[in-house]
C-alpha cells in the first residue's frame, strides 16, 4: 500500500507493506535512525516518537497507522526552533544523558508531557518518563533537565 502521512512538518508517500513496523519504515525506508529501538516489545520507551501531538512507541505501531497522521521524530522536534530543542540543550548542560540512546524516547515523551502539563512537578515528571528505560541510571539528571526547561519558561513569562 501507499502510506501518506505528515513526517517532521513534510508530506510523505512510501509504498510500504500495512504491517511493516513504522520504527523499521522510518528508520531503514526513510533514513530517520534517530529514533532507537531496544526491547522491540513495548517494554522501553526508545522507539517513541509523536503521532498526532501524543507519544506512541514505534516498535508497537505499524505503517498502515500512520496514514493521514501528523508524525515527528526526534529529527523534527526543533523544526520551529533554530539549533537545538530548548529540552535537548538542557539535557546538554545538565550531564542528563551519558551513553544517550535513551535520550530520544525520553525527549519526546517530555514534549508531550509539556503540551498537556506545562509546569509539571517532578513527580509528574518522573510518572511521564515511567516507560522510558535508561540503562545508564542518569534519570535523576534527567529530572533535573526537565525542571530547568519549565523553570526558564516561567521565568521568561514573568
Ligand atoms: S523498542 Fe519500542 S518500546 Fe522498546
Ligand atoms: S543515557 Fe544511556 S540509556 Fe539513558
Amino acid at each position: 500500500m501507499i502510506v501518506s502521512f505528515e513526517l517532521n512538518g513534510k508530506e510523505v508517500h512510501i509504498e510500504t507493506a500495512p504491517d511493516r513496523r513504522a520504527i523499521d519504515l522510518l528508520r531503514e525506508d526513510l533514513g530517520l535512525t534517530g529514533t532507537k529501538e531496544s526491547c522491540g516489545n513495548g517494554d522501553c520507551g526508545a522507539c517513541s516518537i509523536l503521532v498526532d501531538d501524543k507519544v506512541r512507541l514505534s516498535c508497537l505501531t505499524l505503517a498502515a497507522q500512520l496514514q493521514g497522521r501528523k508524525v515527528v521524530t526526534i529529527e523534527g522536534v526543533c523544526m520551529e526552533t533554530d539549533g537545538l530543542h530548548p529540552l535537548q540543550e538542557s539535557f546538554v548542560e545538565s550531564g542528563a544523558l551519558q551513553c544517550g540512546y535513551c535520550t530520544p524516547g525520553m525527549i519526546i515523551a517530555i514534549i508531550d508531557l509539556l503540551n498537556s502539563n506545562p509546569n509539571p512537578s517532578r513527580n509528574e515528571i518522573r510518572e511521564a518518563i515511567s516507560g522510558n528505560l535508561c540503562r545508564c541510571g542518569a534519570y535523576q539528571k534527567i529530572l533535573d533537565a526537565v525542571e530547568k526547561v519549565v523553570r526558564d519558561r516561567i521565568e521568561r513569562k514573568s
